[in-house]
C-alpha cells in the first residue's frame, strides 16, 4: 500500500462500521493549556465532557488528525532524527465513540483491521493493558485484557505472552495535566529479524519493538487539583501513527522481509522530500543512524541525522503555518522558530548557507495537498514566511557558531577529566545577541559531550526581563487585587454621566522617586467612571463637594473595586459628603466613538481578510485608535482601501448601537456573537450590537 492507500483504507474501514469521517482540525488547539494539537481527540474534548450535544448518528466519528508533539506533556523534539519513528509533526488516524460502542468493538475492530485486513503477523504483535500501582486512579484493565485473550487465543498464541501490563505512565493517556482522560491499551509490533523477543521490548524505548496503536478508554475528566471524576458517559478514543503504520508494510514489504532497517524516512511519505532536499544541497540519503545518539557522530551519520531532522520540521512548519501559526518570539510561536533554526542549524552538515528550507513545502503541497488543502491554499505564504525566516537567522547563526567555537578552543584542557560546562554568558550571549534558543545550544553541547549552566543562563534572563520590566513600569504602580480592604464598585456609567456618593475611602501612592507627583487612589461606589479596560482608557473628572473640587485625572480596575486617582491629595481630608462624582462627557463621548470604530474596523478586516484575523491589543482614547491584529502580511492598498470604505459606508448608514446584559452560558459558542477564545468572560455578559452586522 502506498501511504496514501493506507490512509483511505483506514477511514473506509471504519465508515463501513457507522463512523462519520471528519476533517482532521486545526493545529491550532482550541483548548488554552495546549501548545498544539496533539491528538486526534482534541476537538472532541467538549463532547466527552458533555459540553455540546454529538452531532455524529452513530455517535461514531474517524479521521486523519495532523498533530504536532513538540512542547507540553507529550514533547517528541529531542528524538527526533536521531531514530527511526519520533516526529515533531505526524497524522494519527483515530475513531471515536462518543457513548457508544466500548472496549469489546474497539479491540475487535482493531484486530479486524490491522490482522484481518492489513496482514499483520498476529505471532508479531503484543497487547498492553492498564494495570495501575500503588496511588494511580482506577482499576486493572479486565475487561480490555479478556477482549485481547480471546483475539489472541483464536490465533493459537499465548495471550500471557502477548499480553503486558504497564502502569499509569504508559497505559493511562492524559492529553495534558487536565481534561478528559483514562486507562488505554496500545498495539506494539515486534520488528526483529524473527520477531521473536516475546515482549520484553515493549515500551522498552527500542526502535524494534514500537507502538503502532493507541486505545483510549475515556472514563474520567482529570481536575487541575489531581483528583479524576468519573464522566457521565463512556468514550473510545483511539490513534494510530500513520507514518509508523506505512514503515512497517513498506519496509518489510508486506511483512515478507524484516531483515532491513524498518523506519519511517524509508516510506513514500519522506522520499520526495529527500529527493529534493538531495538536488539541493547535492548530498546524497544513505539512511544510516546513529549508534551512540547524538555523541561522537561520523561525518556520513551527521548528514543522515541532517536529512531526517530536515524533512520532519519542513512538514511541523509549513503545517503550521498554512493554520496560521507563524514563527515568533513567545508561546508556541517561539517553539516553532526553535524547530526552524534546528533544521537551519542541521542544514550546515549539508553544507547547505543559502535559504533553501522554503522550497521544501511545495514538495508537501504535492504530495499532502489532496488531504490537507490548506498547503496548496497558503503554498506562496508558507514560502515566503520560510525564507524570511532563514533569511533573518543565516545573518547570526555562522557567528554564532563561531563563537560557540572559540570557546571550545580556548576552553579545551587535555589534562582536565572533569566534564566541561558552557557558561551561562556564552549561552545567553548566543541567545541574546545570535539568536540562538537555549535548547539548540544544548544541542551543540551535546554532540560534543558537554553541558549547559541552564541556572546560569536564567539567571541572566531574569536579570533582562526586570531590566526591560523597570523601564517599562508606569509611574502609578496598579494595586494589588487581592487587597480586601477595597470597597466593591458598581459601575453606573452606561448611562449616568454623574452620581451621589455618601462615603468614599482613599489610600495615598507615595512616588517612587522624590519628584513624583504624590498621587491618591479615592474609592467610592456607585461610579460613573469606567476603569481602564481592554485598551479603553479610564475616564477623568472631578468630585465636587461644597463649592470646591478635587479632580480625578485616571480611573483604574482595582480588584472589584475602582481607583479613581487625585493629584489634589491636601483636599482629602476636607470633603464633605454627600460629593457629587461627574466625569467628562466630551472626553467620554469621544472614547466610545473610537470604541464603536474600534469593532467596525475588526468587523471590516474580518470581512476582508478572513476570521483569522485575530485582536492582539488596542488603545482607544479620546484622541485616537489603534488596533493591533494578527494577520500573516501587509495589507495591500486595495484591501486597505476596501476596509476604508466598508467602515465609512456603515458610519454613513448610522446605525444604532443597542446592548443587552445576558448570562454568559446562554451566548457561550453562540457563532453570532464575536467572543475570543483566552478571553475571560464573567457569568453575566454585556453583548453590545452595532446594526445587525457587528
Ligand atoms: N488520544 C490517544 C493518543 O493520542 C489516542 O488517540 O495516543
Amino acid at each position: 500500500m502506498t501511504s496514501a492507500e493506507l490512509r483511505q483504507s483506514f477511514l473506509e474501514f471504519f465508515r463501513a462500521k457507522g463512523h462519520t469521517i471528519v476533517p482532521s482540525s486545526s493545529l491550532l488547539p482550541e483548548s488554552p493549556g495546549l501548545l498544539f494539537t496533539n491528538a486526534g481527540m482534541n476537538q472532541f474534548v467538549p463532547i466527552f465532557l458533555n459540553e455540546v450535544p454529538c452531532p455524529y448518528i452513530p455517535p461514531r466519528a474517524a479521521d486523519t488528525q495532523k498533530c504536532i508533539r513538540a512542547g507540553g506533556k507529550h514533547n517528541d523534539l529531542e528524538d527526533v532524527g536521531l531514530d527511526t519513528y519520533h516526529h515533531t509533526f505526524f497524522e494519527m488516524l483515530g475513531n471515536w465513540s462518543f457513548g457508544d460502542y466500548f472496549k469489546q468493538e474497539a479491540i475487535a475492530w482493531a484486530w479486524e483491521l490491522v490482522v484481518g485486513r492489513w496482514n499483520f503477523p498476529p505471532a508479531r504483535l503484543y497487547a498492553t493493558v492498564y494495570q495501575p500501582g500503588p496511588g494511580d486512579p482506577a482499576e486493572f484493565d479486565q475487561e480490555a485484557r479478556n477482549a485481547w485473550a480471546a483475539l489472541f487465543s483464536a490465533a493459537g498464541l499465548d495471550p500471557d505472552v502477548h499480553i503486558v501490563g504497564g502502569n499509569k505512565k504508559d497505559n493511562f493517556w492524559m492529553m495534558g495535566e487536565t481534561g478528559p482522560c483514562g486507562p488505554c491499551s496500545e498495539l506494539h509490533v515486534d520488528l526483529t529479524p524473527h520477531g521473536d523477543t516475546r515482549g520484553t521490548l515493549v515500551n522498552a524505548g527500542d526502535s524494534r519493538c514500537i507502538e503502532i496503536w493507541n486505545l483510549v478508554f475515556i472514563q474520567f475528566n482529570a481536575n487541575p487539583d489531581g483528583s479524576f471524576r468519573p464522566l457521565p458517559a463512556r468514550h473510545v478514543d483511539t490513534g494510530m501513527g500513520f507514518e509508523r503504520a506505512c514503515s512497517i508494510i513498506q519496509c518489510t514489504k508486506n511483512f515478507t522481509d524484516f531483515s532491513g532497517t524498518i523506519s519511517n524516512y524509508e516510506t513514500d511519505v519522506f522520499a520526495p522530500i529527500f529527493r529534493k532536499l538531495e538536488t539541493l544541497s547535492g548530498q546524497t540519503y544513505t539512511s544510516t543512524l546513529p549508534r551512540h545518539g547524538l555523541l561522537g557522530l561520523t561525518e556520513r551519520e551527521r548528514k543522515d541525522v541532517a536529512f531526517r531532522v530536515i524533512a520532519d520540521h519542513i512538514r511541523t512548519l509549513s503545517l503550521s503555518i498554512a493554520d496560521g501559526i507563524l514563527p515568533g518570539n513567545d508561546g508556541r510561536n517561539y517553539v516553532l522558530r526553535r524547530i526552524l533554526r534546528r533544521a537551519i542549524l542541521w542544514s550546515r552538515a549539508l553544507d547547505l548557507r543559502e535559504p533553501f528550507f522554503f522550497q521544501l513545502a511545495a514538495v508537501l503541497a504535492d504530495t499532502m495537498g489532496d488531504t490537507f488543502p490548506e498547503l496548496r491554499q497558503q503554498l506562496p505564504t508558507i514560502e515566503r514566511v520560510l525564507k524570511a525566516e532563514e533569511e533573518n537567522f543565516n545573518r547570526t547563526l555562522d557567528k554564532g557558531i563561531e563563537l560557540f567555537n572559540q570557546f571550545l578552543l580556548s576552553s579545551h584542557n587535555p589534562a582536565s577529566t572533569q566534564p566541561q560546562i558552557v557558561p551561562g554568558p556564552i549561552a545567553f550571549k548566543l541567545y541574546d545577541t545570535y539568536g540562538f534558543p537555549l535548547d539548540m545550544t544544548e544541542l551543540m553541547a551535546r554532540e560534543r559531550g558537554l553541558s549547559v549552566d541552564i541556572e546560569g543562563f536564567d539567571t541572566l534572563m531574569r536579570e533582562q526581563q526586570d531590566r526591560s520590566r523597570a523601564a517599562q513600569k508606569k509611574e502609578i504602580i496598579g494595586v494589588s487585587e487581592t487587597d480586601d480592604s477595597i470597597p466593591t464598585a458598581t459601575f453606573v456609567g452606561y448611562d449616568q454621566t454623574d452620581a451621589l456618593i455618601q462615603v468614599a475611602t482613599y489610600k495615598i501612592d507615595f512616588g517612587a522617586k522624590p519628584d513624583n507627583p504624590v498621587l491618591a487612589r479615592l474609592y467610592f461606589s456607585p461610579t460613573p467612571f469606567y476603569a481602564e479596560m481592554g485598551g479603553q482608557l479610564g475616564d477623568t473628572g472631578y468630585l465636587e463637594f461644597a463649592g470646591r473640587r478635587i479632580e480625578i485625572i485616571d480611573t483604574r480596575k482595582a480588584g472589584r473595586g475602582i481607583a479613581h486617582l487625585t493629584p489634589d491629595v491636601d483636599l482629602l481630608d476636607a470633603i464633605e459628603f454627600p460629593v457629587r462624582a461627574v466625569i467628562n462627557p466630551v472626553r467620554r463621548a469621544r472614547i466610545e466613538a473610537h470604541h464603536s470604530a474600534t469593532h467596525l474596523l475588526h468587523w471590516a478586516l474580518r470581512e476582508v481578510l478572513g476570521p483569522t484575523v485575530g485582536q492582539k491589543g488596542s488603545y482607544v482614547g479620546p484622541d485616537r485608535l489603534r488596533f493591533d491584529f494578527s494577520h500573516l502580511e501587509a495589507l495591500k492598498p486595495d484591501q486597505l482601501a476596501r476596509v476604508e470604505s466598508l467602515i465609512n459606508q456603515q458610519i454613513a448608514a448610522s446605525f444604532s448601537v443597542t446592548w443587552s446584559e445576558r448570562p454568559y452560558a446562554e451566548v457561550k459558542g453562540d457563532p453570532s456573537i464575536l467572543q475570543f477564545f483566552g478571553d475571560k468572560y464573567g457569568e453575566t455578559v454585556r453583548v453590545v450590537e452595532i446594526g445587525d452586522f457587528s
